[in-house]
């Protein structure tokens, strides 16, 4: 696996690549790489014939009080992992290579309807600082395809729409949820978490099956289905809810009697450390 911190190695080893034909997938990432993260590395293996991954905590999307400082930074065991996967290439640039006027440079302009609601409303911004690292990253990868986990549900909306709109020529792939055997979602985030408070964190998962299954079962109040997961949350040990939402799986804005694709969104935290999971109505 080659692993490049310039810019210039990267551009020079893809365009290699196109001009013999090959076909280049992308995943980005903020690193400490699990097996969620690696899925995707396969995923776009089977699409493409060479894999770029990156890694870059992007400073831009976070908020002033979040955890960018102690997010967790694991590039030795990153690479190895990525290595036994057969990445062909690893991009790993520094926040000056990124942002070299600053950060407060070219922020990328999405629609607001989608940004502003839900992860968009809990963390003002942070979708500002998602699309314009991703718009830049694609800039400087050029893929043709890109993997997204479907774990971030808004995020891969908010790629396909940016992508939609600037007509980038990158093929979008949304891949599924990796969980633990309890159902917890894998994350970077998940080691913050204590003994009790992992104990708890499987039901988040467990609430949004609950709402699926009431569903299933012809309860279409989504209202009060959400708001009675809610309450269950926090006698759960949760100790704030920001949001659990039954919503149109395209637009994302609160679902209707006549909506036709459901997906449950939800952000519940243990601490300070915020859980977000989500559940696809279709694939329950
Ligand atoms: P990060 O949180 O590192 O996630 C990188 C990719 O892995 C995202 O597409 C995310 O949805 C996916 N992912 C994370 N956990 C997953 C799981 N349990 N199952 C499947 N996929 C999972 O998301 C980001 O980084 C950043 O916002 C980024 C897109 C890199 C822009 O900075």
């Amino acid at each position: 696996m080659q692993v490049f911190e310039q810019l210039e190695g990267l551009r020079k080893q893809v365009k290699q690549w196109k001009a013999n034909g090959h076909r280049v997938g992308f995943v980005p990432t903020m690193g400490n790489l699990h097996q969620g993260h690696l899925s995707l590395v396969k995923i776009a293996q089977q699409h493409c014939d060479k894999v770029v991954v990156s890694i870059f905590v992007n400073p831009m999307q976070f908020g002033p009080n979040e955890d960018f400082d102690r997010y967790p930074r694991t590039f030795a065991a990153d690479q190895q992992a990525l290595q036994t996967m057969q990445t062909d290439a690893l991009y790993f640039p520094s926040v000056e290579q990124m942002y070299p006027g600053g950060l407060q440079q070219s922020k990328v302009v999405v629609p607001p309807q989608i940004t502003g609601l839900l992860e968009g409303a809990s963390r003002p911004g942070h979708f500002d600082g998602v699309s314009t690292v991703v718009s830049k990253l694609f800039n400087m990868v050029q893929p043709d395809v890109a993997v997204f986990g479907q774990k971030d549900f808004q995020q891969l909306a908010v790629i396909k729409q940016m992508v939609s709109d600037l007509a980038m020529p990158i093929e979008i792939i949304g891949a599924p949820i990796a969980r633990d055997q309890d159902g917890l979602a894998l994350s970077s985030r998940n080691q913050y978490l204590d003994t009790e408070q992992r104990a708890i964190a499987p039901k988040l998962h467990a609430a949004l099956l609950d709402i699926a299954q009431a569903i299933a079962s012809g309860n279409h109040d989504y209202e009060s289905l959400s708001a009675a997961a809610s309450s269950q949350l926090i006698a759960n040990g949760f100790d704030v809810v920001d949001y659990i939402q039954v919503c149109d799986a395209n637009s994302l804005l609160p679902a209707t009697n006549t909506t036709e694709e459901l997906v449950i969104l939800a952000v519940a935290r243990l601490g300070d450390t915020r859980l977000l999971d989500n559940l696809l109505i279709s694939d329950f």
